[in-house]
Order: C-alpha cells, then sequence, then structure tokens
C-alpha cells in the first residue's frame, strides 16, 4: 500500500506562491485556497517524464482524456454523460466571466448567491447585467441556498442561477432532495444554471456529491456544470478544468470565448490531470482522511473560542467562521496581526466572517489555532471589561 506524508511541512517560500509571498515569513498564511501538500506522485512522474521530450511544442488534450473523465464522473457520481459534452478551458474562474455574457442577453437579470466564492459574485457583477445575491439560508450551522429563495429573487428577466456545490465558502454539499427541488425551480422559473462543482473531489463521509445536471433530463438540458480537479490533486498552477453541457445550443453559446479571448488549456495541466484521473485515487482518499483530521482540530478549538461560530464543513478545506461575535469591523485584520492570514469575509459580502484554510500540515495549523486563541482572548478581555 502506498503512504503519503501530508504531515511534513515544505518550504513554499521562494516557489512565487500566491499564497506564501504576500506576507511576512511570521504569519501562517491560510487564505488562498491551495494545499500545502506535495502533489501525488504519479502527477509528478507524468510531469517529469513528459519533461524528458525537452519541446514543448502547442498541444491538444490527450488522446482518451475526456473518455476518462466520463469514465471517472461516472464511477464517482453516477453521473453519465457523453464526451463530447465536455469542453476544455484553462481556468474555471474565466468560464464563469465569459459564460454571464455569452448564454444571457444584455437585459438579462442574474442570480448569484451570498455568501460565495468572489468570482461567482463579480462574474454577475462584471457582466453588465441586473443582478441579484441570493442570501443562503442557514440552519443550525449549516449553509444552503433555500429553492423558495430561488421564486422570491427572480424577477420576469432572470435568465440564469449561478450556483456553487460543495459551496465556498463553508464547504456544504447538496443532498439529492434540495439539489432536485432547486433543479424543480429552475425550470419552473426557465433560468440556465451555471454550476460551479470545483470542490466536489473533496466530499467527506456519508456525504455524496450530486451533479445538478444529473437530477433530470430538464436540469441536464438547461445546465452548464464546471469543473476541475486542481483543487482535489493540488495543482491549480498548472491549470485545467472543463464544462459539461448536453444542450448543444447552450454548448456552443458557453464556449464562444474558447480558443479566442480565452487560451487552450496548456501542455502540463492536461498531462497533470490526465495521470490523477488515472492513478491518482490512493492519493486522494489519504489525503481526504488528512484533511478530516484537519477539520476535528478545528471543530475541537473553535468550541474552546466562543465568539467564533463553525459551519458545518461536508466538503473540502475552506472553512467559514462567524465572527460576529467579537464585534470587529475586520476581523480577518484582528488574526493578521495575531499572525494568521485569512480570506477576509468582505470578499464574500459578509465581512463579519473569515475563510479559514485547513489544507496544511498539523503544526501549522495547531499554531494558527493557537494564534487565533491568542486573538480572540485579547478581544473577550475588552468586551467583558
Ligand atoms: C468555487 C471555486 N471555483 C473556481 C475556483 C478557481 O478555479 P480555477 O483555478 O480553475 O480558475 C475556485 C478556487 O478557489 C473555487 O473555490
Amino acid at each position: 500500500m502506498q503512504t503519503f506524508n501530508f504531515d511534513k511541512p515544505i518550504n513554499r517560500f521562494d516557489t512565487d506562491s500566491v499564497r506564501w509571498n504576500k506576507y511576512n515569513r511570521d504569519v501562517i498564511p491560510l487564505w488562498v485556497a491551495d494545499m500545502d501538500f506535495a502533489s501525488p506522485p504519479c502527477i509528478i512522474r507524468a510531469l517529469k517524464d513528459r519533461m524528458n521530450h525537452e519541446i514543448f511544442g502547442y498541444t491538444h488534450a490527450p488522446e482518451g482524456l475526456k473518455e476518462d473523465i466520463v469514465d471517472y464522473l461516472a464511477s464517482h457520481y453516477n453521473w453519465h454523460i457523453e464526451s463530447d459534452w465536455i469542453v476544455f478551458v484553462p481556468s474555471l474562474v474565466s468560464s464563469l466571466y465569459s459564460l454571464a455574457i455569452n448564454v444571457t442577453h444584455p437585459k438579462a437579470h442574474i442570480l448569484t448567491l451570498q455568501p460565495v466564492y468572489h468570482h461567482i459574485l463579480n462574474a454577475a457583477k462584471n457582466s453588465g447585467r441586473d443582478y441579484t445575491e441570493i442570501p443562503l439560508s442557514q440552519d443550525n450551522q449549516r449553509l444552503a441556498l433555500n429553492s423558495e429563495s430561488i421564486l422570491s429573487y427572480a424577477k420576469s428577466n432572470s435568465e440564469m442561477l449561478f450556483f456553487c456545490n460543495p459551496h465556498n465558502p463553508g464547504g456544504t454539499v447538496y443532498k439529492f432532495d434540495e439539489i432536485s427541488e432547486i433543479a424543480r425551480i429552475c425550470e419552473q422559473k426557465d433560468l440556465i444554471i451555471c454550476s460551479d462543482e470545483i470542490h466536489c473531489g473533496m466530499v467527506y463521509p456519508g456525504k455524496q456529491h450530486i451533479p445538478i445536471a444529473s437530477v433530470s433530463e430538464d436540469a441536464a438540458n438547461r445546465t452548464i456544470t464546471l469543473m476541475s480537479i486542481n483543487k482535489t490533486f493540488n495543482i491549480p498552477g498548472t491549470g485545467l478544468a472543463w464544462l459539461v453541457c448536453k444542450n448543444i445550443a447552450l454548448r456552443q453559446k458557453a464556449s464562444k470565448d474558447f480558443g479566442t479571448i480565452i487560451p487552450d488549456p496548456q501542455i502540463f495541466s492536461y498531462i497533470a490531470t490526465k495521470a490523477a484521473l488515472k492513478n491518482g485515487e490512493p492519493w486522494r482518499q489519504a489525503m481526504m482522511e488528512y484533511l478530516i483530521t484537519n477539520y476535528e482540530l478545528l471543530s475541537s478549538a473553535i468550541t474552546k473560542m466562543p465568539r467564533l461560530h463553525l459551519y458545518t464543513m461536508e466538503a473540502s478545506f475552506l472553512a467559514w467562521i462567524s465572527c460576529q461575535d467579537l464585534k470587529e469591523d475586520n476581523p480577518s485584520q484582528l488574526f493578521l496581526q495575531n499572525g494568521v492570514a485569512m480570506q477576509p469575509g468582505s470578499m464574500f459580502h459578509q465581512p463579519d466572517h473569515v475563510r479559514l484554510n485547513i489544507a496544511t500540515p498539523k503544526v501549522y495549523l495547531e499554531e494558527a489555532l493557537k494564534r487565533m486563541r491568542k486573538a480572540v482572548s485579547s478581544k473577550d478581555k475588552l468586551l467583558n471589561y
């Protein structure tokens, strides 16, 4: 059996890391969504093999990659698609922006969510269309889009709903009944669904990722699903994503900028993704076991900081923490002053929250939690004074 060492800290300074280069070296940077774990050996091997060829010319997707994705989606999510429903892109983010413009009319209204990954917010905002952020509902510290709220926020010219499952931030994994109801309401309001499912490879035990396009024939025909395994296998710097869209007319509109304004993916992204799909599963399972123990560590530390409230994580490594009771205008600044960098909630339009990345060796997480506790107790003293 292969073993992997997720405990070993790897120095990421001097690698031009977005996450590690931003702050002083004594800050623990738990903000941007990549992991501090070495990628699976099967990916490293495949990249090295390709390097050895020494010519890196223009490259199309490897033979059979779409079929590998078809098999992966069938075996992991029981989602049965055809290979020509897949279109490769170098980045899921740029696709969000181009889709908002290319699949809706200029006078359309777009529905997006709040809180949600900032590019999902900004794709709606930058489209020049009218848009509304639907506040997610909270049930027992679990965030979710309530299907009824789509009805209350939709307008007569609403054409598209941005959806995110598993949700970023917070990691909600939608259940079959929830997803089916959301899809049913989108049918009732005739909305295109743009579903960002990039975190679906990191679902916690007892949960199951269900692509919204898989719940009905109607949902398949109105959904553009955006996926990538970059997050799951920690290869976001190589950049490969794809959309899945059964509806040919919608797929053509969605692909309008691909290969022109949005460039084709680059050579190493294909190699890395192909290797991960073929041979990455043992690493993925081991990484998930590690992530779950980090989540347990975080949950137990947060219970000792009663002014902080952690939302239930059902997937991925982006913890969403309410700091409302800290009575701080900018809680991420308070934590930064104490040596932990987190994503400020204002990026997700909830300034009294922070997002913490837990995909890091335990030595970093434990130290970050200690510093957070110190920050919270300094505030406690002031508030109790
Ligand atoms: C929900 C979501 N979508 C997209 C992305 C980024 O996708 P890409 O790196 O393919 O542009 C992220 C990264 O954090 C994310 O959390």
